[in-house]
C-alpha cells in the first residue's frame, strides 16, 4: 500500500514537473514569418516589388505575435537565418504561379521541408497555409503531383459554410457548440478561389496521408468535392482553403463581419499562435527586419484594404501567374 502511494506521489510529481517545464518553455514573444509574393499591383511593377496583404499581419498580431516578412526571392542563406529566428510561418493566399515548380514554390518548399524535417524528428515548427498557401503545401507534400489542383465553380468571392468532418481538429475542438453549429449553417467562411485540392489527391499521392488529415470539405456549384481544411498528423501543419484573416480585417470584399464570423476567425489566429508558442526559437535579428519598419498602403486594386509593399532584393522577372488561387 505504502509503495503504491509512493509510486502515485512520484508519478504526480513527475507530471507536475512536466507541466511546469512545458509552461516555462512556452514562447511569450512569438515571431512569425510571412512569405512575400510578386506584386500584383499595377502601380508597383512585379519585377521590382513584392507584397503581403496587411490582413495576414493583423491576423497574426491579434493572436499576440510579431511579424517578419520572408522575401521569397531571398537566397538560402537569408532564408536559413530568418528560419532559425522565428516560431512559425504563414503562407498567404494570392495568385502567384506554383507549377513547375516555380521559383516561389521552390523557396516555400525549402522552408516547408526544413520544418518537416524538424517535426519528423520530434521537434515543433508550425506552418499555416491559407488559400494559395494551402494549395502550395499540397503541391510540395504530394512530392509535386502534377494534378494537385482542380478547377471549381462558384467559390470566387463568396461566403459559405464549411462541412467539418473532424470535430476534434486542433482548431475546431476549441469551438463551443453554438459556434460549431454556426460554422456548419451560416456563411462564416470566405472563399476566393477558382482552384482547389480534391480529397482524391490523397489517393493519387498517398504520401500525403502520412502528413495531413482532411478536417473539412465543401462542394462547388457542380457538386464537386474539395478540401477546405487540413491539419498535420502529429505535426503542427495547418491549411485552409477559406480565408479566416478576412472576416475581421477586409472591408472591400463581401467577407462576413458578424459576431459569429469574428469568433470563427479569432479561433484560427489564437490557436495558430498558441501552437507557435511551443517552438522555442528566440528572435535575435535586427529589429528593423520586423514588419513595423514598413508602412502599409491602400492599393488601387480593391481586393485588399491595405498591403505592405517591399522592394525586391534584386530586380527579377520570375513570375508566371495563375489566374487566381
Ligand atoms: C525596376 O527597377 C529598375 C532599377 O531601378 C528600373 O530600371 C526598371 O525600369 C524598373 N522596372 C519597372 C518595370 O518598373
Ligand atoms: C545572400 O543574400 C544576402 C542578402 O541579399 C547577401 O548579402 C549574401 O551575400 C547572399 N549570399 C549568397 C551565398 O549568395
Ligand atoms: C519524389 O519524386 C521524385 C521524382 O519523381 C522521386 O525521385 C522521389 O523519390 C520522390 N520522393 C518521395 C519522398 O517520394
Ligand atoms: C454572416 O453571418 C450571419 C450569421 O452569423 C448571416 O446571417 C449573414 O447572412 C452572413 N453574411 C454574409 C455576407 O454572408
Amino acid at each position: 500500500m505504502i509503495t503504491k502511494i509512493a509510486i502515485l506521489v512520484s508519478a504526480l510529481l513527475i507530471a507536475y514537473n512536466q507541466l511546469q517545464s512545458t509552461s516555462q518553455q512556452l514562447q511569450e514573444q512569438p515571431v512569425i514569418g510571412i512569405f512575400t509574393q510578386p506584386s500584383t499591383f499595377a502601380e508597383y511593377a512585379s519585377q521590382n516589388y513584392t507584397y503581403i496583404a496587411a490582413s495576414y499581419v493583423k491576423f497574426l498580431e491579434s493572436g499576440g505575435a510579431r511579424v517578419i516578412p520572408i522575401p521569397y526571392e531571398a537566397n538560402h542563406t537569408t532564408l536559413d537565418e530568418i528560419f532559425k529566428n522565428i516560431n512559425g510561418i504563414l503562407i498567404p493566399g494570392g495568385s502567384t504561379g506554383l507549377k513547375g515548380p516555380s521559383l516561389y514554390t521552390q523557396r516555400v518548399a525549402y522552408l516547408v521541408n526544413k520544418a518537416l524535417k524538424i517535426n519528423k524528428e520530434g521537434g515543433w515548427f508550425p506552418i499555416i497555409g491559407i488559400c494559395l498557401g494551402h494549395e502550395v503545401m499540397h503541391y510540395i507534400l504530394s512530392n509535386y503531383s502534377e494534378n494537385f489542383l482542380i478547377d471549381v465553380k462558384g467559390n470566387d468571392k463568396v461566403t459559405r459554410p464549411i462541412n467539418i468532418h473532424y470535430r476534434q481538429a486542433y482548431f475546431y475542438s476549441q469551438m463551443k457548440e453554438e459556434l460549431y453549429q454556426a460554422t456548419l449553417n451560416e456563411n462564416l467562411a470566405y472563399y476566393h478561389h477558382i482552384h482547389a485540392v480534391s480529397p482524391s489527391l490523397y489517393e493519387i499521392a498517398p504520401v500525403l496521408q502520412q502528413y495531413l488529415r482532411i478536417t473539412s470539405t465543401q462542394t462547388d456549384e457542380e457538386g464537386q468535392l474539395f478540401i477546405t481544411s487540413t491539419e498535420g498528423i502529429n505535426m503542427p501543419f495547418y491549411s485552409f482553403q477559406y480565408h479566416p484573416e478576412k472576416n475581421p480585417f477586409e472591408w472591400t470584399i463581401p467577407a462576413n463581419h458578424s459576431v459569429h464570423a469574428i469568433q470563427f476567425s479569432r479561433i484560427h489566429s489564437y490557436q495558430f499562435i498558441q501552437s507557435c508558442r511551443m517552438n522555442s526559437n528566440k528572435f535575435s535579428l535586427d529589429l528593423n527586419k520586423l514588419i513595423f519598419n514598413y508602412n502599409p498602403i491602400q492599393p488601387i486594386n480593391q481586393n485588399y484594404n491595405q498591403v505592405y509593399i517591399f522592394q525586391r532584393l534584386q530586380a527579377m522577372e520570375d513570375a508566371e501567374y495563375q489566374e487566381q488561387s
